[in-house]
């Protein structure tokens, strides 16, 4: 089987938190050490701009998830990890990719649905403080994507109907200029966990309720304590499948680990107990990586250098594409 190429996004708006790392940057990590299969893994800033004006927080939070992926162990040796707005040709294939995009297509987005349906319900006009960007957004999803002739795209669930609208978009140029592009696939890892909140809900920086993933011990000690509980006094047996704390254990825990606290959670482990053991663990098992992050952060040349070299792999792979491209939609030399 010739290799295949699996590539996915992360957008610069936020701080990295447990539920990223769990549902994201570790399966993402683990999976780029695979043999059969080449990953692109990028920071979407140009994506950023479309949710924050804040050029302060885009530009600290691609440093930060710059430097979480790379203090996790991303080895940047296999995987391609490049910044969006290093590939000037990423922008341009959007451009042939708009002139491919149905707006009927655009209108069905679920992000921009949702958007008008917020303004309707608040009596507003429904294109109230909706931008092209927004509206645009799967294209240059589309744009990422394609650039790259991805096979498979690991994502969210949220996110799969970009990846179909990738499909849709890169069939019709297929059609009008030739075959030029691979069909991408979203893939959705049923078997990582989306992790729960402070408040029980899914962890999410809308819903305010992350633990941030690099937090200072004793920062993480208190979030940690913060995880909302029943009041099921020490002793009483507790249900460990209706628990974030049980839920976030498992994140991290072995399976011997995690019948362990089953056991303990049977038993009636006391809450400020089972949170201390929580504490310990993730504790233990992000330590030395917050240290080589906390470095890195502190070395932001050191940083750019990693995604400069990135950048120069991706447009390896993106120039003669796109010289490609040009020449199929007749742009070309006069001579
Ligand atoms: N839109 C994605 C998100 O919000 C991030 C992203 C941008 C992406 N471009 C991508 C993901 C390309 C996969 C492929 O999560």
């Amino acid at each position: 089987m010739s290799q295949q190429r699996v590539l996915t996004g992360i957008t610069t708006t936020g701080t990295p938190h447990l539920g990223n790392y769990v549902g994201a940057i570790r399966p993402a990590i683990a999976a780029s050490e695979r043999e059969d299969a080449q990953s692109f893994y990028f920071l979407a800033d140009f994506h950023a701009l479309i949710k924050s004006q804040d050029a302060e927080l885009v530009h600290q939070s691609t440093r930060e998830i710059a430097a979480t992926w790379l203090a996790l162990g991303l080895n940047t040796d296999k995987a391609i990890f490049y910044r969006q707005s290093d590939v000037p040709e990423i922008p341009e294939l959007c451009w042939l990719l708009t002139c491919m995009a149905a707006k009927g297509l655009m209108n069905r987005a679920h992000a921009y649905k949702a958007a008008v349906a917020a303004n309707l319900e608040a009596g507003e006009d429904p294109d109230y403080g909706i931008t092209m960007g927004l509206y645009s957004y799967p294209v240059l999803m589309a744009a990422d994507i394609l650039m790259f002739n991805a096979n498979e795209v690991p994502v969210g669930k949220d996110q799969i109907q970009h990846v179909e609208m990738a499909r849709d978009i890169a069939a019709r140029f297929n059609h009008h200029y030739g075959d030029h592009f691979v069909l991408p696939e979203a893939r959705v890892d049923d078997h990582v966990s989306v992790l729960q909140g402070l408040d029980g809900r899914k962890m999410s920086k809308s819903y305010n309720n992350t633990i941030p993933l690099f937090l200072p011990e004793k920062k993480l000690k208190k979030h940690i304590n913060k995880i909302k509980t029943n009041l099921l006094e020490p002793g009483d047996p507790k249900d460990p499948d209706d628990s974030t704390v049980f839920q976030i254990w498992r994140a991290f825990a072995t399976p011997e680990q995690t019948r362990q606290m089953r056991e303990q959670f049977a038993q009636g482990i006391a809450w400020g107990e089972a949170k201390k053991q929580l504490f310990e663990l993730v504790n233990g098992q992000l330590g030395e990586a917050r240290e080589r992050y906390e470095a890195l952060l502190n070395n932001p040349e050191h940083v750019e250098e990693v995604l400069q070299q990135g950048a120069a792999k991706a447009r390896a792979y993106s120039q003669p594409l796109l010289e490609k491209l040009r020449h199929a939609v007749g742009i070309r030399p006069l001579g």
